[in-house]
């Protein structure tokens, strides 16, 4: 099939290389003409795993093309996604004005004869989809045929290539039969169970899973704060209540809290569109303060063990959102680097993607991004794990421990075995873990 995708960002580059590794034709839009020229020259703009191969291998078959032309897309494609951002209001509620001028621009290019399926993908609340059908029927001068279809999606950048080829489901959410039956089509070849709704259900399905997972989130992070006080173990207690096929083990780590560009924005939304609804979802703003409370807690307990944290030669390994990604946006890690630096830590820090884009936007002014795990905890006297790469698991503990001042490790993600960690001589900290008695 003739595919277009309306916005060449994590969503919509991961999804057009996707649709066309899997045989469809396809065409990606973007309004950033720098964006198009680089990736149409196989250059890719973020890091994700197994995406560069992709975008070649599907460019150089002419199987997948960049361009900034709208008119281009919608004459060419049969079904048209919008995956263009949807960032938060001041307020939590989402601003929908890149949804709502693609409305107009493809209501401004689609033909009489030319019947037109437009997906939106991008995450928006509850509704959205009857205002993009009243837009493009309100702008359309040629009295064109075309219906909106909502269709969300749940990738995970770090492992977007593998969520996307191989999902747990896929929810259409349409009001028509024809709509659907294409929808079906662009869908068969990646074999998954595919759930039809209605339009709002579909929008609402992508707010509700995001927060529920939010959810566990939290709620594990909360029992943390309980373990500690306790004397009990986050870990086991996730796995004994994992272990419940009704619960399920994943989204029960303990950590720092959630950050990225997804969870923060889409809980702040979901309890917007809530509030807006007159039935204030309050469970969430807990969730909220517990994500938050997280990591003021991790900082206190550096203190009491620090005491004063002014000219104190901190490391820190990790700066992105989470592993396998280069995203610092909304990231926990760089949160915590400069609240160490603002009170007066000297902050060394390593990242093995994430800094270039922290260096890119000037998130960390304040610390010293340095070239390995090992150089940013050279006269250390704390190390902090604030993302659990999987390069930090495989360290030399007998390196790290020589070349720092002081063995005294934060761990804010549990990467490590408390036991494991007090043999190799260090005082170890983790996240919700029973203290380690050597
Ligand atoms: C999330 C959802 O998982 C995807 O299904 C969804 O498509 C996506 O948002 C989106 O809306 O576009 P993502 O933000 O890429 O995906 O990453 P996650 O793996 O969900 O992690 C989010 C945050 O939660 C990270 O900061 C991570 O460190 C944290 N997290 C995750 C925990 O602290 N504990 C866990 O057990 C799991």
């Amino acid at each position: 099939m003739e595919l277009c995708i309306i916005g060449s960002g994590y969503v919509g580059l991961v999804t057009g290389a996707c649709f066309a590794e899997v045989g469809h034709t396809v065409v990606c839009v973007d309004n950033d003409q720098r964006k198009v020229d680089k990736l149409q020259a196989g250059q890719i703009p973020i890091y994700e795993p197994g995406l560069e191969d992709i975008v070649h291998r599907n460019v150089a078959a002419r199987k997948l093309r960049f361009t900034n032309s709208i008119q281009d897309g919608v004459d060419n494609s049969q079904v048209i996604f919008i995956a263009v951002p949807t960032p938060p209001q001041p307020d939590g509620s989402v601003d929908l004005s890149y949804i709502e001028k693609v409305a107009r621009e493809i209501a401004g290019v689609i033909k009489q004869d030319q019947y037109r399926v437009i997906v939106d993908k991008s995450t928006v609340p509850v509704k959205t989809g009857e205002k993009v059908y009243d837009t493009i029927k309100r702008y359309n001068k040629t009295g064109a045929t075309f219906d909106v279809v909502s269709n969300p999606e749940f990738l995970r950048e770090g492992c977007a290539v593998g969520d996307l080829m191989k999902p747990d489901r896929i929810v259409i959410g349409s009001d028509s039969d024809k709509a659907l039956a294409l929808m079906k089509k662009v869908y068969e070849p990646f074999l998954a169970p595919i759930l039809v709704t209605d339009i709002n259900s579909a929008e609402l399905i992508k707010h509700a899973a995001n927060s529920f997972l939010a959810l566990k989130i939290s709620y594990i992070n909360a029992v943390s704060a309980v373990c500690e006080a306790s004397g009990a173990d986050v870990e086991l207690v996730a796995e004994g209540i994992g272990a419940d096929k009704r619960i399920g083990r994943s989204f029960l780590n303990a950590g720092l809290g959630y950050g990225g560009s997804c969870f923060p924005k889409d809980i702040a939304a979901f309890i917007a569109i809530s509030e807006q609804l007159g039935i204030p979802f309050t469970l969430l703003k807990e969730v909220e303060k517990i994500n938050r409370d997280q990591k003021e807690r991790f900082l206190k307990s550096i203190r009491d063990t620090l005491w004063v944290l002014r000219d104190k030669k901190i490391a820190v390994w990790g700066l992105s959102f989470k592993p396998d990604t280069d995203d610092v946006r909304c990231s926990v890690a760089i949160d915590l680097v400069n609240d160490l630096i603002k009170e007066g830590a000297e902050v060394r820090a390593f990242d093995p993607k994430g800094m270039e884009k922290a260096k890119e936007f000037n998130l960390v002014p304040g610390a010293v991004l340095v070239n390995s795990p090992l150089e940013a905890v050279e006269g250390a006297e704390a190390l902090i794990i604030a993302t659990e790469w999987k390069e930090f698991a495989n360290v030399d503990l007998a390196a790290i421990k020589e070349k720092m001042h002081t063995p005294l490790i934060f761990d804010g993600r549990n990467l490590f075995d408390p036991a494991t960690m007090t043999n190799a001589g260090f005082t170890y900290r983790g996240i919700g873990r029973r203290v380690a008695q050597k």
